[in-house]
């Protein structure tokens, strides 16, 4: 269970974060949406720690996130694993040495690493035969997946994922969810899901909203489509329909 209470974070004298209060229910999929640069990513990265809050508490199952030094955060990164924007994976080394970078700093073998380094990539639909490959090699789905599976290595209870569809093709895109979907119900990890995608509220629990620094709306994605409320109801029709509108909300 992951749990924000009224965390504010200013950069400089910007405030990004201005109050937000968040539970994020176990073993379900957490979507969160808003608008470019209204602090998404800040906000999972708060979530694991690699940012501070300037106030606010976050909770991630007992264990205060905020009140951890640096070397603490080793309980935290344990629980969760990290699926980053554009995949992140190091391009001098391949598909293997990327996916058990992790495993072979704890200390596990190459033989171990290698079993768990396959089982990981079934679990991602690829084929085994990629894991002598270079990221070069990949088209950009393959990619996600593979960062996918190095993110599934350390067996995480709750897997937080930034924008795992950019940049994808529609299809792509879909293969992506359905994937991100089936470990979901699988694994029974808690997902928390950045996205701009409206295909993702196919597959979501709850849709959270983030808007002004503050979470304006909490509920399921058949709510959120019946919501009146004027700039919930254009934001969500501006995502299907590619460019977000940026007009003056009124909420
Ligand atoms: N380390 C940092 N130092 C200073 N400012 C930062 C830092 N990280 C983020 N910001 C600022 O915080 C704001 C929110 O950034 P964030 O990356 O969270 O946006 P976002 O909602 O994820 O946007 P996008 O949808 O484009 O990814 C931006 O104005 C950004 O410039
Ligand atoms: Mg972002």
């Amino acid at each position: 269970m992951i749990q924000l209470n009224d965390v504010r974070k200013k950069f400089g004298s910007t405030w990004i974060s201005k109050g937000v209060t968040l539970e994020i229910p176990p073993g379900q999929m957490t979507v969160i949406i808003g608008r470019s640069g209204e602090g998404k990513s800040v906000l999972l990265k708060q979530i694991i720690g690699l940012i501070k809050p300037t106030s606010g508490q976050i909770m991630v199952d007992d264990i205060d996130v905020t009140k951890l030094t640096n070397n603490e955060l080793s309980i935290i990164f344990k629980k969760l694993g990290y699926v980053f924007q554009f995949a992140a994976l190091l391009d001098s080394l391949n598909v293997f040495e990327n996916i058990s970078i992790k495993l072979l700093q704890d200390g596990i073998n190459k033989n171990e690493a290698l079993a768990i380094a396959k089982e990981k990539l079934s679990l991602v639909h690829l084929p085994q035969n990629i894991l002598w490959k270079y990221p070069s090699e990949l088209s950009g789905g393959m990619r996600k997946r593979v960062g996918l599976a190095r993110t599934l290595t350390t067996n995480p209870e709750i897997i937080l994922y930034d924008e795992p569809t950019t940049g994808l093709d529609p299809v792509t895109t879909r293969v992506i969810h359905e994937l991100m979907y089936d470990m979901q119900q699988r694994l029974k990890v808690t997902s928390v899901v950045i996205s701009h995608d409206i295909e993702i509220f196919n597959y979501a629990d709850n849709i959270a909203l983030l808007h002004e620094g503050q979470i304006r709306f909490f509920g399921d994605a058949k709510t959120i489509w019946q919501s009146n409320n004027p700039f919930i109801y254009q934001f969500i029709r501006g995502l299907s329909e590619g460019p977000i509108q940026t007009e003056t909300p009124q909420l």
